[in-house]
């Protein structure tokens, strides 16, 4: 579970605030959850079969006997939220952001506190909001400069399909069973489509001649998967993946994820599908919906973005003998003046040879000077710390007009 410090937050802002930006360009509005939940809702969602719930969840009885958990995942909390308030007739475009816990091994990129922002579409059946979600994720790539990525897709079918297809898959699977790694013989009880997933030498052999996904759903989900496909080949290497099967049971119809090679074993930094079936399983009202998560650490790990300032910083530098209430209010003066500006003021003081090199090196681009003889003639220096930048003196309401300005 890691800290974030100042230096590693200047990132995550960054990243927040570009998706903040793109979330309302979709009119898709917030939504808080609890950190702690039911530890049932989680069992009827993501399901007891599921490795997130059977070995992952930090769960615990509280003081009255119940079990509660840690949230591993946003969607249930989501869909809890909304049944709760009797909304289910209603469409929402929701995200969210937070903390989330599961009890994995810890390796590169995993860990057991993690941060997602996800988008929930409920209410809205398959159809157009695959294609608006997955504009979304491109969007979000591209603002943060990641190109070289994987999006891989599959249907899964109506819940119906996705039963006869497991259905074939124990029945192809069962008579092979000693040719499976051990791992994926647990599966073959527990979560035989996760098998599908396996990443064993042995597994993956026999499953070369196992059922396909294809030959289980229907005409019209096959050709929906493949119009998604040609509508974003242009914009992304998208391809249909017929293993991809998700570690969450609630998943009908379409799943994705986008993966890159540069995460290492822990490749995939998004993933999401269709849920149409879980606002029932939970006990709503029908809410035919669709999602996804952003693997917070894992994105901006691949954020590609040379300079995250996108705030001027000026750094304000004034002679140790005159911090006092006059000079104290000129930066205050000026950070009212306009406080989309970073005013950095060097209160240990030092000579202003020294605060100079601070603000160089904490990235100011300009700096104000203010020693004995300005104070006493009521004006600054304005200096310009980029490249070829020169000084001025300016009296005091002209400094607050070039500031406001900026
Ligand atoms: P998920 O694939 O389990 O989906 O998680 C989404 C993303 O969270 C993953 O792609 C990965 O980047 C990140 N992630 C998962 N576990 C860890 C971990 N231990 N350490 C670091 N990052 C991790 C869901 O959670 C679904 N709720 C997504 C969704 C939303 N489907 C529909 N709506």
């Amino acid at each position: 579970m890691p800290d974030l410090f100042p230096e590693d937050l200047e990132r995550w802002h960054y990243f927040e605030s570009k998706l903040t930006n793109i979330f309302n360009s979709f009119n898709a509005v917030e939504i808080r959850t609890p950190l702690l939940e039911s530890t049932e809702l989680f069992s009827r969602s993501v399901g007891n079969s599921s490795d997130i719930v059977n070995k992952e969840l930090y769960s615990f009885l509280d003081r009255n006997k119940e079990s509660v958990s840690l949230r591993p995942e946003g969607s249930a909390s989501v869909l809890r939220a909304v049944i709760q308030k009797k909304q289910e007739h209603e469409k929402h475009k929701l995200w969210y952001q937070g903390p989330m816990f599961r009890y994995e091994r810890p390796q590169k990129g995993r860990f057991r506190q993690f941060h997602q922002i996800g988008v929930e579409y409920l209410g809205f059946e398959e159809g157009v909001s695959e294609y608006e979600l997955i504009s979304m994720i491109l969007q979000i790539n591209k603002s943060i400069g990641i190109t070289d990525y994987k999006f891989k897709i599959n249907h899964l079918g109506d819940a119906d399909a996705k039963d006869s297809f497991c259905k074939s898959l124990l029945g192809y699977l069962e008579p092979h069973v000693n040719e499976l790694h051990e791992k994926d013989q647990i599966r073959l009880s527990s979560n035989p489509l996760r098998i599908l997933d396996s990443k064993e030498e042995s597994t993956i052999e026999l499953l070369k001649n196992a059922p396909k996904f294809e030959d289980f759903i229907s005409k019209e989900s096959k050709s929906f998967l493949e119009g998604l496909v040609s509508a974003f080949k242009n914009q992304c290497d998208i391809q249909i993946d017929q293993s991809l099967v998700r570690g969450l049971d609630y998943y009908t119809g379409i799943v994705f994820e986008t993966v890159s090679g540069e995460l290492g074993a822990q490749d995939a930094f998004l993933g999401g599908g269709r849920y149409d079936n879980l606002s029932k399983q939970l006990g709503g009202k029908e809410m035919k919906s669709i999602g996804f998560a952003i693997g917070v650490e894992r994105m901006i790990e691949l954020m590609n973005i040379d300079d995250l300032s996108e705030k001027i910083k000026v750094g304000f530098i004034v002679s140790e003998q005159q911090i006092n209430q006059k000079t104290y209010k000129i930066a205050n003066d000026l950070r009212l003046a306009n406080n989309r500006i970073i005013l950095d003021t060097f209160l240990s003081g030092g000579s202003i040879k020294s605060q100079l090199r601070r603000a160089n090196k904490c990235g100011c681009s300009f700096v104000i000077i203010i020693g004995e003889e300005e104070l006493k003639n009521n004006q600054a220096i304005w200096k310009d710390l980029r490249e070829e930048g020169g000084q001025e003196v300016l009296s005091l309401q002209e400094l607050i007009n070039q500031y406001i300005n900026l």
